[in-house]
């Protein structure tokens, strides 16, 4: 049996620890691994090359991808299904395991329903895919956020400034929430809810009114004005351009909001945008662990052929669920933790 491994769409740490898990249980079956470089690019253009035991040796720590990642559509590509079949079968691949989020594990379940042996990993700093309570690099990237907030903290605070720090999160506030909440920010402006000039500019004079002269405001770069406030109001972009699967680059509504807030109050105010810092570098022992356990549950999914389902955490638990299921909707906060933040929204 020879298992192919590709890694589509943002990097994030923790790939290189279900790599490595994917290579060492297979060994453990007396399979063999092909590494496909560059998602389901490589698969387009035949760039593989064998993963043996010492090529997945000393990467456990390591961010990024040791096989590259791109965020190429097959399906933008004239016969790029046919393809894609076509040239795994000539490479000699006999399942695959595709190591993604929505768009690389929404390709997968297309390529699951015509038969191809494919069977997912759920990976997303941004945690918003369904059907797993947890992505790896999520962990990760709330880590680095929080540091960061912890440090903005210390700045804001000397100079009686409001801060506000973006976070990545193109739907869904789960970055900004959780390192909002363990950096102990005043207030978390996420996707899932509109962002109110009122409540933002009544939090600021609520604590100023107990003698705070700072305020720390996380946003997630998919928050949006609200339509109330601004008529015109839409998704900060930093380009126009779209990538293969529709989405668009976000990145900048920090930048408006202090320009609005210092505007509005008169409170001296910065922007932080975080950026790439969020899934660059190191993972967390969580996400280790986390990936570790994904890699080696691809493989016995494999071995078991389950085909078109993903490895999946539940509680404590990974199981594996349809495709589907994961891809069909996004995760996205709901009232009762926004409801957990909005105590200290004061
Ligand atoms: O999907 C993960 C993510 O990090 C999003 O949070 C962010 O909007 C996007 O990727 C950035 O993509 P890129 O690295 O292509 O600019």
């Amino acid at each position: 049996m020879k298992i192919g491994i590709l890694t589509g769409g943002g990097d994030c740490p923790g790939l290189n620890a279900v790599i490595r898990a994917i290579v060492r249980n297979s060994i453990a079956h007396g399979w063999e691994c092909i590494g496909i470089e560059n998602g389901w690019k490589g698969l387009l253009d035949f760039d593989t090359f064998p993963l043996d035991i010492n090529s997945v040796s000393g990467i456990l720590q390591k961010g990024g991808t040791i096989l590259g990642t791109s965020r190429t559509n097959p399906y933008k590509f004239d016969n790029g299904e046919k393809q894609v079949i076509e040239n795994s079968k000539k490479i000699g691949i006999d399942a695959l395991i595709a190591i993604g989020g929505e768009d690389t594990l929404g390709v997968a379940n297309k390529l699951a329903k015509t038969g191809f042996k494919v069977v997912g990993v759920p990976k997303t700093i941004d945690n918003d895919l369904s059907g797993t309570d947890y992505t790896f690099g999520f962990d990760t990237a709330v880590n680095i956020a929080m540091d960061a907030i912890d440090r903005i903290h210390t700045t804001a605070e000397s100079h009686h400034r409001a801060m506000i720090i973006e976070v990545m999160g193109r739907h869904a506030g789960w970055i900004a929430m959780h390192a909002g909440i363990a950096g102990g920010a005043d207030l978390i402006l996420i996707p899932e809810k509109e962002i109110r000039l009122d409540e933002v500019i009544n939090v600021m004079n609520t604590r100023g009114k107990r003698g705070r002269t700072f305020s720390i405001i996380v946003v997630a770069e998919g928050a949006q004005l609200s339509k109330a406030d601004f008529e015109d109001s839409k998704l900060i972009t930093q380009d126009e351009k779209l990538d293969a699967f529709g989405h668009i680059r976000l990145g900048g509504i920090a930048n408006l909001l202090a320009h609005i807030i210092e505007e509005k109050t008169g409170v001296e105010t910065r922007a932080t945008i975080l950026g790439h810092i969020q899934r660059g570098g190191s993972p967390t022992a969580f996400d280790r662990v986390l990936g570790s356990r994904f890699g080696v549950y691809a493989v016995e999914m494999v071995m078991a052929g389950k085909f078109g389902n993903m490895a999946a955490l539940r509680g404590t638990e990974i199981i594996d669920i349809p495709i589907e299921e994961a891809v069909s909707t996004l995760k996205t906060v709901k009232d009762d933790f926004s409801d957990v933040a909005r105590v200290f929204f004061r």
